[in-house]
């Protein structure tokens, strides 16, 4: 088969080889009895690294996001996030879907980050019974389709304090809240503390197979525990996944500034390149985000393919190249190679 270099997602990692064994010499029980020792050790291991009171193992991002959503809100709230945020554009419309929710959508910056003096007009008086009811801001960090970009984290604080004010809950679509961490130095704990519920992925640049973790208080988990099952997220001998996600959370984080190293010897090769528009100034992590002044996004993707290397797209027309463990330095060359070949040829 041929070895393709796949910089699509961080999503398209294997389970490495010390991940495999962790996974097979997993301690297993029913989670839905709490009997799994793997799931359990997980969750608590996680709950204290984003310093929460407890955590929960769920299948997915996307039911992680809805499942924090879901308990925080009632059918008819507003939520108030980002308009390229993931769970507005990429989730199936799922807010509406299964919580009842409308989305009050925010123009960010070109980093897709707003602020707490943009979005306070937005909040609905509670006076107002004939209006949605605002009930949540959701912050995404790092930013995906913004080119995951690092929202700083005192402007969080400044939002978290219009919450406070207004009485409003916070979630943080965390995926990749340890590409924040790495990068900045502000620990997963210090980014959550701002928010009642966060989640986060195990299966993106962390290089685990399956799973996300949302965390929050004692009383949020419990609840979450019921939205899960009903959802249909409920699963029994769930130590085999929980192991990688165990080994991902101890040994993979700190490595995420190998990728962010990639990236930013991918996006300096592309703005060597005339025909390439790119802004280095979002290439904060792991994600490369660029356009062709001459050349229809999804035609170059296909050349690329031809060629051996694999790239998604972002927004209308914009190229995406996300840098992860399973792609090395010498394969980000080569990639930096194939695209300088098909653009000067
Ligand atoms: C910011 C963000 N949130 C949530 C998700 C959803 O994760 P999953 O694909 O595991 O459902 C993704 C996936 O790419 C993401 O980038």
């Amino acid at each position: 088969m041929k070895k393709f270099i796949d910089l699509r997602s961080d999503t398209v990692t294997k389970p490495s080889e010390g991940m495999r064994k962790a996974m097979y010499e997993a301690e297993v029980g029913d989670d839905v009895y709490k009997e799994d020792p793997t799931a359990n050790e997980l969750e608590e291991y996680a709950a204290e690294l984003l310093g929460k009171e407890a955590a929960l193992f769920v299948p997915s991002g996307v039911m992680g996001n809805q499942i924090c959503l879901n308990v925080l809100t009632s059918p008819g709230d507003e939520v108030i996030c980002e308009k390229d945020a993931h769970i507005f554009q990429y989730e199936s419309g799922s807010p509406a879907m299964l919580s009842g929710l409308q989305l009050s959508l925010v123009e960010g910056d070109k980093k897709g980050i707003f602020t707490a003096t943009q979005i306070e007009p937005l909040i609905r008086p509670s006076s107002a019974y004939y209006m949605a009811r605002t009930r949540v801001i959701e912050i995404e960090n790092t930013h995906n389709r913004a080119g995951g970009t690092i929202n700083p984290v005192e402007n969080i604080q400044e939002i978290f304090r219009l919450a406070k004010k207004y009485n409003l809950f916070m979630h943080l679509d965390g995926a990749r809240i340890w590409n924040a961490y790495v990068e900045t130095g502000i620990s997963p704990a210090k980014y959550a503390s701002y928010f009642d519920s966060v989640s986060c992925c195990l299966s993106k640049g962390l290089g685990a197979p399956i799973g996300s973790i949302i965390a929050g208080s004692k009383e949020f988990i419990k609840e979450a525990y019921r939205v899960r099952k009903a959802w249909g997220g409920g699963m029994r001998q769930v130590g085999i996944i929980a192991a990688a996600g165990l080994y991902a959370l101890k040994n993979n984080i700190e490595r995420l500034k190998e990728d962010h190293q990639k990236a930013k010897l991918l996006a300096y090769n592309l703005s060597q390149l005339k025909t390439v528009n790119i802004d280095l100034e979002l290439v904060q992590t792991n994600i490369v985000m660029f356009s062709l002044v001459n050349m229809k996004a999804e035609d170059f993707i296909l050349k690329c393919k031809d060629r051996g290397l694999l790239l998604g797209t972002g927004k209308v027309g914009v190229i995406r190249a996300v840098t992860h463990m399973d792609v090395t330095m010498q394969e980000i060359e080569k990639a930096c190679k194939i695209i300088e070949d098909i653009l000067t040829e």
